[in-house]
């Protein structure tokens, strides 16, 4: 059998899952023992959540990309690694096999340390969807280098701040990034944000676009240039640089509640170890079948889902460089059909934007090889679940709701497909290793069903992090510190009579637009660098499509007549500072905020007006100044 730690059925799940609580150590060890190990671990963990300080597999040394690549070279090296498909569906897709990608990403390694980088140094990757961009990932993997992935939608601004965090010495871009009937200028955006980086000594250009690009002597050099150069040396092969279990794979940037995003630091073993595990198990893998995940590798799903978990599985993913609905609303069911796929894994966000352009779209595309669907990022509507049940998996092919987040690594809480009895909307159960719980605000577990609290993990599991890069107190005061002894997720969640978990969505200040992690603070920081502004405060409310929309509330210095034009102009100052991504949809110009007697933004009240809950405002006698609230109610958008 391909995996012998795969779950064949409920009793198998549970006896699984019971072992994995009662000897949490040997059940990850027989887990581990299936990977490629250069030296096998001296013990599988060592831990506690108080500073926090989690080791696993601690004295074991790898290389992941031995497993992800090296490994399937005897069985796998004429099957397809990765199906790349373009932007532009009549430009020639591309199939590269597990030795095609092998050889690559030696080639690519090579180049990176012809450039001086070396193990631990930090790699800064800004690329489209293209196969180079996995390529990429991995050539930093292979030689100890620590890569950070920044999605192509962030700003210089953003670019620069996780530069700067991070210390990278080089970048990884491209000229350009097709996606849609956009055409982004990837490396004008990197010129952009060097301005203030020196840490950055080398910029590597891969061609995609061919939109004129500038380039520096002596920083930026052509990816193809560079391959040509370690041809002709005859293509050495790059030997995997040995790394221990703890050393840090990547970094990748989340917003949180308050201030910068962070960097989020997962390790070598545990990491891969639970990517592979999660992507076998939730999505019942089976050699052969081609698995298509529609995330950006710019996100954690990429990572995990796109990258890591299916190539150290040996399967065959698929990457498509553009959007849904381009040339049409039809695009991911064409996908589906030309390469006969068996498991979709996309977002809640994507499937109502399909959803709103009818049937046609999907009528005449041939389906029939789906046989898992899966959903990611935010909590799926109902409407939404049943539409991809019942007209994209024709009521056939389970779906699997994935709850998990950048800081866990991989998936925590979910069915398992065509096991695990499903119900719309619901996470459903944790996998083996997960031990959630839930707790009200003080601490206090909640325990028996039909209750709601906020979610905890009370236990570490391999993929989960180990730091934020350069700040590990921050770690500790996020995740830690409000809960003795938990990790704290951030969500709110139900538990149904059934012991079902429902993720009932964020109960801090981060929102989730179309499944991007997005912090109120963040947001109103870039609008009050807009000349004029006063002062800002950002809420979520609910978007048909989106999930959660981007209100925001402004006070300028003085009137506009041109209030339109001031929003637009707000607009741009945020795309410039952040990205696109984190637009506000809707902007009210307001005299005044809500405030306590000690100045704090009663954000509870902002968010109910937001939702359009006028009349449901709850206790506002504290407030400062109670009138601006009416004030505000009538000027709601
Ligand atoms: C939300 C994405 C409901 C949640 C993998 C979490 C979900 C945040 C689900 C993490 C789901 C993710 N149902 N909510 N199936 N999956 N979320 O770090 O609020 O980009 O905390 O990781 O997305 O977002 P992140």
């Amino acid at each position: 059998m391909a995996y012998p730690y795969q779950i064949k059925s409920l009793e198998e799940y549970q006896q699984n899952y019971q072992q994995s609580v009662i000897d949490p150590e040997g059940f990850w060890a027989n887990v581990a023992d299936h990977f490629y190990w250069r030296r096998k671990w001296d013990k599988v963990l060592e831990w506690n959540f108080k500073d926090p300080d989690v080791k696993w597999f601690t004295g074991g040394k790898l290389n992941i990309t031995e497993n992800c690549l090296d490994r399937h070279l005897g069985t796998l090296g004429n099957t397809p690694a990765i199906i790349w498909e373009p932007n532009d569906p009549e430009e020639r897709h591309r199939v590269i096999t597990y030795r095609d990608l092998y050889n690559k990403v030696c080639q690519f390694a090579n180049v990176l340390k012809n450039n001086g980088v070396k193990k631990g140094d930090r790699v800064c990757i800004y690329m489209g969807m293209i196969p180079e961009l996995a390529i990429a990932v991995l050539a930093c993997a292979r030689i100890g280098a620590i890569h950070s992935v920044v999605f192509g939608g962030f700003s210089a601004q953003s670019i620069a701040d996780r530069i700067q965090d991070a210390q990278a010495s080089l970048v990884i871009t491209c000229d350009g990034a097709f996606r849609g009937n956009k055409d982004i200028p990837l490396k004008s955006v990197i010129d952009d944000a060097l301005i203030g980086c020196p840490s950055v000594k080398k910029v590597i250009v891969c061609t995609r676009t061919r939109t004129p690009v500038s380039m520096i002597k002596g920083r930026d050099l052509w990816w193809e240039d560079e391959i040509k150069q370690v041809e002709t040396m005859g293509n050495p092969p790059c030997p995997a640089e040995e790394m221990d279990a703890e050393d840090m794979l990547f970094i990748l940037y989340t917003s949180g509640s308050t201030g910068k995003p962070k960097g989020v630091v997962h390790t070598c073993g545990g990491y891969m170890v639970y990517a592979n595990y999660t992507f076998v198990n939730t999505f019942q893998y089976q050699p052969g079948e081609v698995y298509f995940c529609t995330a950006d590798i710019g996100w954690i799903t990429g990572h995990s889902y796109i990258i890591y978990g299916p190539l150290s599985a040996g399967a065959t993913t698929l990457m498509f460089e553009g959007v849904p609905t381009y040339p049409d609303a039809g695009r991911l069911w064409s996908i589906v059909d030309k390469f006969r796929v068996n498991t979709l894994y996309t977002a809640p966000t994507a499937i109502r934007s399909l959803m709103g352009y009818g049937l046609g779209p999907v009528n005449h595309k041939d389906l029939s090889s789906l046989k898992k669907l899966g959903s990611v990022g935010e909590p799926i509507n109902e409407e939404a679940w049943h539409w991809f049940k019942d007209h994209i998996g024709k009521g056939r092919c389970p779906i699997v709701d994935t709850w998990w987040q950048t800081e866990t690594g991989g998936i925590m809480i979910t069915p398992i497909a065509g096991i695990t009895k499903e119900k719309p909307g619901y996470a459903t159960l944790p996998l083996p290793g997960i031990q959630p719980i839930l707790v009200d605000e003080t601490g206090k577990e909640i325990t028996g069903n039909n209750v709601n609290g906020n979610l905890c993990i009370k236990f570490p599991w391999p993929g989960m992090l180990r730091t934020t890069y350069g700040d590990h107190e921050r770690c500790r005061t996020t995740y830690f510190a409000t809960y003795d002894n938990l990790y704290f997720t951030g969500d709110g969640c139900l538990r149904d009579e059934d012991g079902y978990y429902r993720i009932t969505g964020r109960v801090d200040d981060v929102l989730n637009v179309s499944g991007h992690r997005i912090g109120t603070a963040e947001v109103e920081n870039a609008i009050n660098m807009h000349a004029g502004v006063v002062e800002s405060a950002v809420v979520g409310y609910p978007h048909d499509i989106k999930g959660q929309g981007i209100y925001a509330y402004v006070i300028t210095e003085k009137q506009s007549h041109e209030a339109e034009l001031v929003k637009r102009d707000i607009l741009q100052t945020v795309s410039r500072i952040i990205g696109p991504i984190a637009k506000p949809d809707k902007i009210q110009f307001v005299s005044g905020l809500p405030k306590t007697r000690s100045g704090k933004i009663m954000r509870r009240i902002l968010r109910k007006i937001a939702e359009g809950e006028l009349d449901n405002l709850g206790d506002t006698s504290t407030l400062l100044d109670p009138a601006v609230v009416e004030d505000i109610k009538r000027g709601r958008l």
